[in-house]
């Protein structure tokens, strides 16, 4: 903190009145190009600078991606479940919502999907969100051939790519992508915080020139000696180390958790999904458990979990819950862990027969 603090004061300081202004150039250039050496090191994105534009987070990513590559009416797909964000900023811009389920493998279009052209397709493929699942490698060549006969463009939200703790790395849908179909979108929201409010967003070299442009009309970005401060936190390695550390800190967190949770699992009443990567893992329960009427009963018990139900947008089938560990102490999760599972059990009297 005080270090970003020092950083911060720093830019603060050294402002001459462009960095106190409007930008328009798609963000502080440094920014700009240290997202695109990470990019290209940890995502396997080909890109250069220029197709980076600063926005204060995926949320304002998304609404630039609506508002200029889809009219009013146009066809979304979106998984199901869904991120409510994604839901929420293409439900504003007037677009038609086709929600294609989600398995195991990501997204799972089929041919009667096709017949529904969609205009834009949303992914969250390093960690679907809220189930966890991550996208295979074949899925994303799959999909990104559906995407060519549709003449759609994707939009990757690769919102917590920076956690993944067991597993092999997979390429980003952005470093797959040989038709510049792919916008790839990132936050700091969870490698820094949330409330820092900057994210990214990488578009096609076509696109580059539009998209600054409607950046600066929509949204009149600015923040510069905080861009700066960022800029230099990057390249002095500090994010890297802040990286490392998050990623060692969220392990334990998820570690006790799992273990936490391992009455429910011993049971057969719930499964672990999406475990091996982000900040969330969605224990998945039995199709005729409420989860809803749990959520709530844990929230009586002062725990947040988001029931897996509230994100469906067409299907009936899946029923857990979404557990997020970023913002949870140690203590707090030994603590509250087990009176989670004794919940969840609860819920759950006929044991046996309800395996999932
Ligand atoms: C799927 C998904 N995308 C993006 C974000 C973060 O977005 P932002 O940069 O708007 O904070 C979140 C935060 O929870 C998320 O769950």
């Amino acid at each position: 903190v005080a270090l970003w603090q020092r950083l911060q004061n720093k830019h603060w300081r050294a402002a001459y009145p462009e960095m106190l202004d409007y930008n328009d150039s798609g963000g502080y250039g440094p920014l700009r190009r240290a997202v695109a050496d990470y990019l290209r090191v940890f995502r396997s994105v080909r890109l250069d600078a220029d197709q980076v534009l600063i926005t204060s987070g995926t949320q304002q990513s998304l609404e630039l991606c609506a508002h200029l590559l889809a009219d009013h009416g146009d066809t979304v797909w979106l998984e199901d479940p869904a991120y409510w964000g994604a839901v929420k900023a293409f439900t504003a811009t007037g677009l038609a919502i086709h929600p294609v389920a989600v398995d195991e493998e990501g997204i799972a279009p089929g041919e009667a999907d096709e017949r529904k052209p969609p205009r834009l397709i949303y992914v969250t493929p390093s960690h679907q969100y809220p189930t966890g699942a991550v996208m295979s490698l074949a899925r994303r060549q799959q999909l990104l051939a559906s995407a060519s006969r549709c003449n759609a463009w994707v939009l990757e939200d690769d919102y917590d790519s920076e956690f993944r703790f067991s597993g092999p790395p997979i390429s980003s849908l952005a470093g797959l992508d040989a038709e510049g179909r792919v916008l790839y979108m990132g936050t700091f929201s969870k490698v820094l915080y949330p409330g820092l409010k900057l994210g990214y967003l990488v578009v096609p070299k076509t696109l580059v020139h539009a998209f600054k442009q409607a950046h600066y009309d929509l949204n009149r970005p600015g923040q510069m000696p905080l861009q700066a401060a960022l800029a230099e936190f990057i390249e002095m390695g500090h994010f890297a180390s802040a990286l490392r550390r998050a990623r060692q800190t969220y392990a334990e967190r998820r570690q006790l958790l799992v273990d936490a949770l391992a009455p429910v699992l011993d049971k057969g009443l719930g499964r672990i999904h999406g475990a091996a990567q982000g900040l969330h893992l969605c224990l998945r329960l039995p199709a005729h458990a409420d989860d809803r009427a749990i959520a709530a009963q844990a929230a009586r018990e002062g725990l947040t979990v988001r029931p897996l139900s509230a994100y469906c947008l067409q299907r009936q089938d899946l029923r857990g819950l979404a557990i997020g560990y970023g913002y949870a102490a140690p203590e707090a999760i030994k603590r509250h862990g087990p009176v989670l599972a004794r919940v969840v059990q609860a819920a759950l009297p006929d044991g046996g027969q309800a395996r999932v």
